[in-house]
């Protein structure tokens, strides 16, 4: 018996089960096809029933192999001419068997397909392999060693979803450098595993059996952008859960029942959050999201929410969650749950049924009565403040007080930021002396120019530049020195006026 002839028996075995019978001739023809696509070489012998490859393969410079849906239990030697291989599929297939030496050779190998063998357990690697995308998802994996990615340099995609995997070591990741998503949906874990990587950027763990979220849980994957937690047993988010880095976290179909304000406090960065159905009665409170200022989309559905007590906090609620910019896209996920008699109304009708029964006022118009309740105090204060000083004041002769204020700078009693604010109020510019016509029609400013305090001529050359461009040196060329000494009554009079000002300030 030749060997030759076990290996065909064998390779025809299955088609003989399957009741395909064919022409050898036939089948060997149509056994691989090559084409190319996007500019790649395939080679594609997928789903012939193949336990090995034909020998007479042309086409050795394939850049894309497909072999999947065969019966491959090892990886078949001829492989190993494949020198420019970038993809190679063998999903869905038995092999059990570690990755062949050769493997190592494949320098421009990014894509290596294992979903849906017989593995259950996977180790490292004999020599380094240069792949940067596994998939060893739908088998049976049960362990992985430590180190199992320590010769894997450029490994950034794992996907180990589908397996029978309750733990791993923490520091699996820690010398991946580029590992990016990691996932590990459809396992056993009981917690989230807080593995030490600072560049993965995206864990997976949707549906394992996950009831325990830790606050920790995140702290070690300094880079950490999207956490998806779907679809565990999860009864509450911990306060202070932490991540300087998270944007999405993905919490749907859980058993969270209830938020608080630290909640979501030591996540600055997150911008999408899902919450679909969950256990949620209690309508949230907009504080519960005061420390992110980046979240962008929220997703509510599936929660059965109690609009009980009809308070406020239904509608500021819901106009946080709705508008500038809208947070949750579907609307009827803000939907009342109980009491009956609003079920199926949003949050905001409920609030407006509620407390508005004629139904035809909008939280707009609440909001506009408030701010016009508030113009209208704000007026009637300032009149009563008016009033009082007007009251208070002994002698208000108008253009006198004007005056006291125009020549305000020089008036030691007086305050700087009065003073601005009355010249701005004059028509010319502060820089520039008036034109003869403006002069013309300035007031008349000569009593109360003699009242100026002495402390003026003290100060000479501050006084002189500040003099030159006030309106006094268009009525009086030079400061009468004696004459304001003589007028002490009247000064008493300014500083009276000057008082009388500053209580209109203070209202
Ligand atoms: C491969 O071998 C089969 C028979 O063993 C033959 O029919 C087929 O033409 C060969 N293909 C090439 C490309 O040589
Ligand atoms: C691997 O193959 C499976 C089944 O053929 C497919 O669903 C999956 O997308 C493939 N994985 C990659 C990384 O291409
Ligand atoms: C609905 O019932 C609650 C009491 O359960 C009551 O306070 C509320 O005013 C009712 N709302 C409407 C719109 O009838």
């Amino acid at each position: 018996m030749d060997v030759g002839l076990i290996l065909s028996v064998l390779w025809l075995l299955p088609q003989v089960q399957s009741g395909v019978l064919r022409d050898v001739m036939d089948y060997q023809e149509e056994l691989c096809r090559t084409y190319t696509l996007q500019d790649l070489l395939h080679l594609d012998c997928s789903d012939r029933g193949l336990s090995d490859l034909p020998d007479n393969i042309s086409s050795y410079d394939a850049k894309v192999v497909i072999l999947s849906n065969n019966n491959f239990i090892s990886f078949p030697r001829q492989l190993e001419q494949f020198s420019q291989i970038q993809t190679l599929d063998m999903s869905g297939n038995r092999l059990s068997t570690p990755l062949p030496a050769y493997i190592e050779n494949f320098q421009s190998l990014a894509i290596l397909n294992l979903s849906n063998n017989n593995y259950d357990a996977w180790r490292k690697s004999e020599s380094t392999v240069h792949f940067k995308r596994l998939d060893l998802s739908r088998n049976k994996i049960n362990r992985i060693d430590e180190d199992a990615f320590s010769l894997t340099p450029m490994l950034s995609s794992l996907d180990l979803s589908e397996n029978r995997l309750n733990d791993l070591a923490t520091t699996m990741f820690a010398s991946a450098q580029h590992m990016d998503t990691l996932i590990l949906s459809r396992n056993y874990f009981l917690t989230v595993p807080q593995f030490q990587s600072q560049s993965l950027r995206s864990l997976h763990l949707s549906n394992c059996q996950i009831a325990v979220l830790s606050a920790n849980a995140a702290s070690e994957m300094t880079s950490l952008v999207v956490l998806d937690l779907s679809i565990n047993q999860i009864e509450s988010i911990p306060d202070n859960f932490h991540s300087k880095t998270l944007q999405e976290l993905d919490m749907s179909y859980n058993e969270v029942s209830s938020l608080s304000d630290r909640t979501f406090s030591s996540l600055p960065h997150l911008a999408v959050l899902d919450l679909r159905g969950n256990g949620f009665k209690e309508v949230w409170s907009t504080s519960y999201f005061a420390s992110n200022p980046f979240l962008r989309e929220v997703y509510v559905k599936g929660n059965r929410w109690s609009c009980e007590g009809f308070g406020v906090n239904l509608l500021l609620t819901y106009e946080f969650l709705t508008k500038d910019p809208p947070k949750v896209s579907d609307k009827a996920s803000l939907i009342c749950y109980t009491p009956s008699n609003v079920t199926q109304l949003t949050w905001q009708q409920a609030y407006i049924r509620t407390w508005h029964a004629d139904g035809s006022t909008g939280s707009e118009y609440t909001f506009m009565a408030v701010m016009i309740g508030i113009i209208i105090g704000v007026l009637i204060t300032s009149l009563v403040c008016r009033g009082l000083m007007v009251f208070n004041r002994p002698d208000p002769p108008r253009q006198t007080a004007e005056t006291t204020v125009l020549n305000g700078p020089v008036t030691p009693i007086q305050d700087d930021q009065q003073v601005r604010v009355t010249l701005r109020n004059t028509s010319f510019r502060e820089d520039l002396p008036p034109s003869y016509d403006e002069a013309l029609l300035l007031p008349r400013l000569n009593s109360s120019f003699h009242s100026l305090p002495d402390f003026v001529d003290e100060e000479d050359t501050l006084r002189r530049s500040r003099r030159s461009r006030s309106i006094g040196d268009l009525t009086e060329t030079r400061p009468r020195i004696g004459d304001r000494r003589l007028h002490e009554p009247e000064r008493d009079k300014n500083i009276k006026r000057v008082q009388n000002i500053r209580v209109s300030k203070h209202c």
